[in-house]
C-alpha cells in the first residue's frame, strides 16, 4: 500500500462537498456506497485516489473529496451534549499553554469534541484525562474520539463519574478545562489537580456563570486574577466586487475564564484597581443618585 499521505484509504474520514457547499461526512469502507437523493458513489471509487479529486454520483452531482479536518469533524460528529466549537477549542489550546507532552484534565467530556483537540495538542507523549458523569455521554465521547483517532488513543483516559470523585488521587496537571454548568462548585478539585503555574480554563455560556466563577476564583485565593474573553468569528461573502461580511454569524457561544494556579501558601498582592461603581451590591459601590439641579 502507498504511504503517500495524499492517498485516501479504507478507514479515512472524508467530506464530500456538493456544488451548494453542503458537506457529507463518511468513513471510507471498501465495498460500501454513499447514497443521497442525487444518486450513489462507491467508496471503492474513492479509496486509492488522492484527496482533492472531484467525483460524480450516479445522479450526475459532482462532489469534491477531501479528508475532514478536525474542525469539520467536530461540527459533523454525533452529539450527546453540546460541543465546544472550533473557535473556542483553538483558544483553549493556546490559553492553556498546551504543547506536545503536556498533561490536561477536563470535565465534562460531553461529546468528546474538546477531547479531540486536547489529544491532538498534547500528542502521544502527553496525557489527557476526561471526566464525564453521564454514562450515555461518555459512550458518545468514546465513540467520537475512537473514530477520529482510528482507535482509543493510548494517551487518553476517560473516567466515568463526577469529576470531584473520579479524579481523587490524581494531580500535577499542567492544565484543567471545566465545561460544566457550575464550575464554581469544582474549584477545590481544580486547585488539587492543577500544579503551581498550571492553567485553569472555565468555559461558561452565560454572564451569571462568568461572574459567579470569577468571584469564586478570587475568594478561593488559589489562582491569579482571572482573565475573561469571548471570541467572535465573522465569515465573509466573496463574490466579485460583493465582498462583505456574511449576513449570518454565530453570535454567541460562550466565555472563557482563565487563571493560573498560585504556589501553595502564596497570597496575591492587593489589587490596585478600584472596583467600578455599581460593581458590588454590598458596599458603597452603588452609583450615587443624580444631584438635583
Ligand atoms: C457541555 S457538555 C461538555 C461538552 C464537551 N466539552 C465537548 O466539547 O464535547 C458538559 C458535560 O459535563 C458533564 N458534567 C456536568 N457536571 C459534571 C461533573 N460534576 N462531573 C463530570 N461531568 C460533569 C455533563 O454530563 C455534560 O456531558
Amino acid at each position: 500500500m502507498s504511504d503517500d499521505p495524499a492517498i485516501l484509504r479504507h478507514g479515512d474520514i472524508v467530506q464530500l462537498t456538493d456544488p451548494k457547499g453542503r458537506h457529507h461526512t463518511l468513513t471510507l469502507e471498501a465495498g460500501r456506497s454513499f447514497h443521497t437523493h442525487r444518486g450513489a458513489l462507491a467508496h471503492d471509487d474513492i479509496i486509492g485516489r488522492p484527496e482533492g479529486i472531484v467525483l460524480s454520483s450516479t445522479g450526475g452531482t459532482a462532489y469534491v473529496v477531501l479528508r475532514s479536518l478536525l474542525e469539520d469533524y467536530v461540527l459533523a460528529m454525533p452529539r450527546g451534549a453540546a460541543v465546544i466549537y472550533p473557535k473556542e477549542s483553538a483558544r483553549i489550546v493556546m490559553a492553556a499553554g498546551l504543547r506536545p507532552g503536556a498533561s490536561v484534565i477536563e470535565a465534562g467530556a460531553g461529546s468528546g469534541a474538546l477531547s479531540c483537540s486536547l489529544l491532538t495538542a498534547v500528542g502521544p507523549s502527553g496525557r489527557v484525562v476526561s471526566c464525564e458523569r453521564r454514562p450515555d455521554f461518555a459512550a458518545v465521547a468514546r465513540a467520537n474520539v475512537e473514530r477520529w483517532f482510528h482507535a482509543m488513543p493510548s494517551w487518553w483516559e476517560l473516567l466515568e463519574g463526577d469529576v470531584d470523585e473520579v479524579s481523587g488521587g490524581l494531580g500535577g496537571f499542567d492544565a484543567m478545562v471545566l465545561d460544566l454548568l457550575d464550575p464554581w462548585e469544582h474549584l477545590a478539585t481544580a486547585a488539587r489537580l492543577v500544579r503551581p503555574g498550571g492553567v485553569l480554563v472555565c468555559y461558561v455560556a452565560t454572564t451569571t456563570q462568568l461572574s459567579r466563577t470569577a468571584e469564586a476564583l478570587r475568594d478561593s485565593a488559589n489562582w491569579t486574577e482571572p482573565h475573561a474573553e469571548e471570541s467572535l468569528v465573522r465569515t465573509w461573502h466573496l463574490e466579485g466586487l460583493a465582498v462583505r461580511p456574511d449576513h449570518r454569524m454565530i453570535g454567541h457561544t460562550a466565555f472563557l475564564l482563565v487563571a493560573r494556579r498560585l504556589a501553595p501558601g502564596t497570597a496575591l498582592p492587593p489589587r490596585r484597581t478600584r472596583p467600578a461603581k455599581g460593581a458590588r451590591p454590598d458596599g458603597d459601590g452603588y452609583a450615587a443618585p443624580p444631584k438635583s439641579q
